[in-house]
């Protein structure tokens, strides 16, 4: 009598591994599939406002006219080496890339803070951002809890994948926030300076932020996880408008006589990988080999 019961239980252990090995072929053709069919025009991105977006968030809560805005300050280009575009840690994804410039993924994978959203002008409409990301002090397993508490730079970010403009490229609004304690208000120029942080950090220059024009580049290389990545900087003019007006927290982040909150510039970040551990290539196909080996052993052994 028990025997049924013993073969049913070694049939659905044995299923197991192919049941994941399918869905791992499904995913990795899923993420192949949109990767190739990835069309990107020279600039590196598709401007949201030539297409029914715009490169400001909707703050949900907020009332000047449709919502008050944050500006989406940075972007990764769509020319990029293709695997810094795919939104993972590992094969020195964009998450590993992000490390690279001492930026983690949220303290203890908590999210916190309200959701911004924004519309790419690729065909998805208004969607919420893909994650916050927060300067991590030097410590990437727990320095995102230390800019939550302590405040200091960090971003949201969407891609632009839609089906009207799949470019791949990463659009990030990036701001200086204050401690938890003061409500996370952003500090004065607390946009504009935030995008040059990160812009300054890859360069290892202090960016003269109000001296920027739409002629400024920057350079420089950043590590982590054994990739190094080369990112090329240029400050393009015409995304954003170069205005307070309609601008979340406008009144504390501009200074009078000096700037807007937005000084209507957008960094983009063309990125290329220049190295990368050699085995790399070995151990990703390795579990792969695992799970197919698995999976013939769980057939066979039900044909038996
Ligand atoms: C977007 O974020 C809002 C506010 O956090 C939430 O209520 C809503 O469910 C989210 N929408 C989606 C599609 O996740
Ligand atoms: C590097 O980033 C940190 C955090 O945003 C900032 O305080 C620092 O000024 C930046 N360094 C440069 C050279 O921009
Ligand atoms: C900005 O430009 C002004 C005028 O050319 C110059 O005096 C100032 O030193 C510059 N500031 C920075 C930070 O480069
Ligand atoms: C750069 O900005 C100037 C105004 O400051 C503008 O006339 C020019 O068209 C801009 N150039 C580009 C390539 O956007
Ligand atoms: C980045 O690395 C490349 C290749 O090693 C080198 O040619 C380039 O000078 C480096 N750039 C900077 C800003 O250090
Ligand atoms: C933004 O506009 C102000 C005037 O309101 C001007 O002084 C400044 O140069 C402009 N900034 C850029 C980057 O064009
Ligand atoms: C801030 O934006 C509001 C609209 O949201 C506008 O009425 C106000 O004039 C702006 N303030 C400044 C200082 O630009």
């Amino acid at each position: 009598m028990a025997r049924p019961s013993n073969a049913l239980l070694v049939f659905l252990l044995l299923c197991l591994p192919s049941l994941t090995f399918a869905l791992d072929v499904r995913d990795t053709l899923a993420r192949l599939w949109r990767r190739s069919s990835r069309s990107v025009p020279a600039a590196g991105y598709s401007n949201p406002n030539d297409n029914g977006g715009s490169m400001l968030t909707k703050v949900l809560g907020t009332t000047y006219p449709a919502g008050q805005g944050e500006p989406v300050n940075t972007i990764i280009s769509g020319n990029s080496n293709s695997a810094v575009l795919v939104d993972q840690e590992t094969d020195g994804g964009l998450r590993n890339y992000y490390l690279s410039l001492s930026f983690s993924s949220e303290c203890l994978g908590q999210h916190s803070g309200t959701d911004q959203q924004v519309n790419l002008g690729d065909g998805n409409g208004y969607l919420n951002e893909t994650a916050v990301i927060r300067y991590n002090y030097g410590d990437p397993s727990l320095g995102a809890c230390t800019e939550t508490i302590k405040g200091g730079n960090h971003f949201r970010y969407w891609v632009q994948n839609g089906k009207d403009a799949n470019t791949g490229a990463i659009f990030m609004a990036v701001s200086y926030e204050m401690p938890i304690a003061q409500d996370h208000d952003i500090v004065v120029n607390g946009y504009n300076l935030a995008r040059d942080y990160i812009v300054g950090n890859i360069s290892g220059t202090v960016i003269p932020t109000l001296n920027l024009t739409n002629s400024s580049t920057y350079s420089g290389n950043t590590s982590y996880g054994g990739y190094t990545y080369k990112t090329d900087i240029s400050y393009v003019s015409g995304l954003l408008e170069n205005t307070s007006i309609g601008i979340n927290h406008n009144l504390s982040v501009y200074i009078p006589g000096v700037t807007n909150a937005v000084d209507g510039l957008v960094a983009v970040l063309d990125v290329s990988i220049l190295e990368q551990p050699e085995e790399s290539a070995g151990w990703r196909t390795r579990p792969k080999l695992w799970l197919l080996l698995l999976t013939v052993l769980g057939v066979s052994s039900f044909s038996l």
